[in-house]
């Protein structure tokens, strides 16, 4: 008798190769999700992970670091890529396969359609901060959704911009996928999980966490009553600004269209972008839903 060991995460190296393994996985009357990210995973990433295992029978992490959706002097070069202790961390959490595309295997020729994220959407708060980058990330989404042919995709909300694009994405291009939108994971001084903390030093490490104290501050006050959108901003501002940041934008939005609000409700958002340093970082927290950032000092 052979006993047959199936190795996993099991490793997929191409969309062909994700688009058969999720056909087998139909066909034995599994749902799939998928967990698109650009890989150096921290707990963040994690928790996408352990949602999408609670809830699909079948779980891929896509780990590849899309340069379509990065522009000119970014950081694609740089961008920390750790695929060995990925997959170790995936391999603990019991995760059934890992695809690691090339670039070439994703875009064998320059792709010969492009995809527009059409109106403000694209365009304003991190698309008026980078041009084209929202373009970019929908075409590597909708290639993963259309090769992983998932039921279900799982994306964080600090980058709840993304999170709004791609559920209008998987919608208007008739996928059939959810999407999936989990809350902002934080470290234990308050700073949002994001693969580019690794970039700062410890001064601005320690700077940087004038965001979720500034997040904090606003979220008191709208807990203590505040609706002016201006007087949150305002809070938030006085913390970066006691730092030093380079502020992008701060401004609170209506959680689905993200068009500015003067008036704050519950579940409207607080968008932030800053730089420290050279990193930039964005941040976001749900009114009156997400707890208060809790940061030390
Ligand atoms: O959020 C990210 O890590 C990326 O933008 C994504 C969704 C994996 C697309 O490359």
């Amino acid at each position: 008798m052979s006993t047959r060991i199936t190795e996993r995460p099991i490793r997929l190296d191409d969309p062909d190769a994700l688009r058969r393994w999720s056909l087998r996985c139909h066909a034995a009357g599994m749902t799939v999700g998928i967990v698109p990210t650009m890989g150096a995973l921290h707990a963040g990433h994690l928790s996408l992970v352990e949602r999408a295992l609670a809830e699909c029978d079948r779980v891929v992490v896509s780990i590849f670091v899309n340069p379509a959706q990065f522009g000119p002097g970014e950081d694609f070069e740089r961008y920390p890529r750790t695929p060995d202790s990925d997959l170790e961390l995936l391999r603990g959490l019991g995760v059934h396969a890992v695809f690691l595309p090339t670039v070439a295997a994703m875009y064998p020729e320059t792709p010969p359609v492009r995809l527009q994220v059409a109106g403000d959407l694209g365009t304003t708060l991190e698309g008026a901060h980078r041009p084209g980058h929202f373009d970019g990330v929908a075409l590597v989404v909708a290639k993963l959704l259309i090769s992983s042919r998932a039921e279900r995709a799982y994306f964080g909300n600090k980058d709840a911009q993304q999170s709004v694009v791609v559920t209008r994405l998987a919608r208007a291009l008739d996928t059939g996928v959810q999407v999936v939108v989990c809350p902002v994971v934080r470290d234990r001084d308050g700073l949002a999980l994001s693969s580019r903390n690794a970039y700062l030093e410890a001064d601005e490490r320690r700077r940087a966490l004038a965001i979720p104290g500034g997040l904090a501050d606003a979220a008191r006050l709208f807990d203590a009553g505040e609706r002016s959108a201006a007087a949150l901003v305002g809070a938030v501002r006085a913390s970066l600004d006691r730092v030093a940041a380079e502020i992008d934008y701060i401004t609170v939005v209506d959680a689905v269209s993200l068009q500015p609000v003067e008036k704050a409700g519950a579940g409207c958002e607080i968008l932030v972008a800053a730089r420290i340093g050279r990193t930039r970082l964005i941040d976001a927290l749900r009114l009156g839903l997400d707890d208060a950032p809790v940061v030390p000092g």
